[in-house]
């Protein structure tokens, strides 16, 4: 089954509002002509009701960094998913690593929102993956399968295509140590495989799972060559417009759109 690529920008704790507008304001013509490929943005709070006002015409598609699952009350400083519908969000990174090794969330957490997220119809992007020091002892998928797994078993009987993951092994983030394609299509062809057994086919074959990890127009090509790759995650190299827009037109050339 061809599944449609998706490049993901990741701005992280970057960018004001009038930055905002100015990158949106650029992007939102450019990506318009990318065809065959989704383009997400995922941006700070502060900045998420004016890129999704500006989005909202648009093919690209505004999404927050993280929210939390109760829809209000006294979760001082937290976000819920009828806020982020409410300014205009239609996708959520769950769980990126950032949110896992800096502020302490855990699998079950992660898996709770995932579900939220799921029932709310907003586009989770699930992000898993190992740090160097699992990797190197050889406990890279004794890890990322533990993480799809505990996703899986939260979701129970929902979920279907409206679900996206990202393998963004650790050592690779923000470090210009990108994985080579061939360990991204290990890791990711293991997600699928797994996918397949708990879910069965159509459930595997019809999940776009991303690579993120210092991904940039350099080496967009070869990852996204990939068999199971369906797109990437991307921090630094999508703080430039201009850089973005090369990875967007990369996805869109890679043949794979539906
Ligand atoms: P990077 O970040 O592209 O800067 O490595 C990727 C991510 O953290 O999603």
């Amino acid at each position: 089954m061809a599944r449609r690529p998706m490049m993901a920008a990741n701005w992280k704790m970057n960018k004001t509002v009038t930055e905002a507008q100015n990158y949106t304001a650029a992007l939102l013509p450019r990506a318009a002509d990318a065809e065959g490929v989704d383009v997400a943005v995922f941006v700070p709070f502060t900045c998420l009701h004016e890129v999704g006002r500006m989005a909202e015409d648009s093919s690209v598609i505004a999404g927050a960094q993280n929210f939390y699952y109760e829809d209000s009350g006294a979760f001082t400083g937290e976000i819920s998913v009828p806020m982020l519908e409410d300014v205009g969000a239609r996708a959520v990174l769950v769980g990126h690593s950032e949110r896992r090794e800096v502020f302490g969330e855990n699998d079950a957490l992660v898996a709770r929102k995932t579900k939220r997220a799921v029932e709310a119809g907003l586009l989770p992007v699930v992000c898993v993956g190992e740090t160097k020091e699992e990797r190197d002892a050889g406990g890279m998928w004794e890890k990322v399968s533990g993480q799809v797994r505990r996703v899986l078993e939260e979701l129970g009987e929902l979920g279907g295509g409206d679900i996206v993951f990202a393998y963004e092994p650790i050592w690779a983030i923000g470090t210009g140590d990108t994985a080579t394609p061939e360990d991204a299509q290990d890791a990711i062809g293991r997600i699928r495989e797994l996918l397949r057994e708990e879910r069965g086919g159509d459930f595997a074959d019809g999940v776009r799972i991303l690579y993120g990890g210092s991904v940039k127009p350099a080496n967009v090509a070869e990852i996204m060559a990939q068999d199971d790759v369906d797109g990437a995650l991307v921090g630094g190299a999508s703080l430039e417009v201009d850089s973005f827009v090369q990875l967007v037109e990369g996805a869109g050339n890679s043949g794979e759109d539906a």
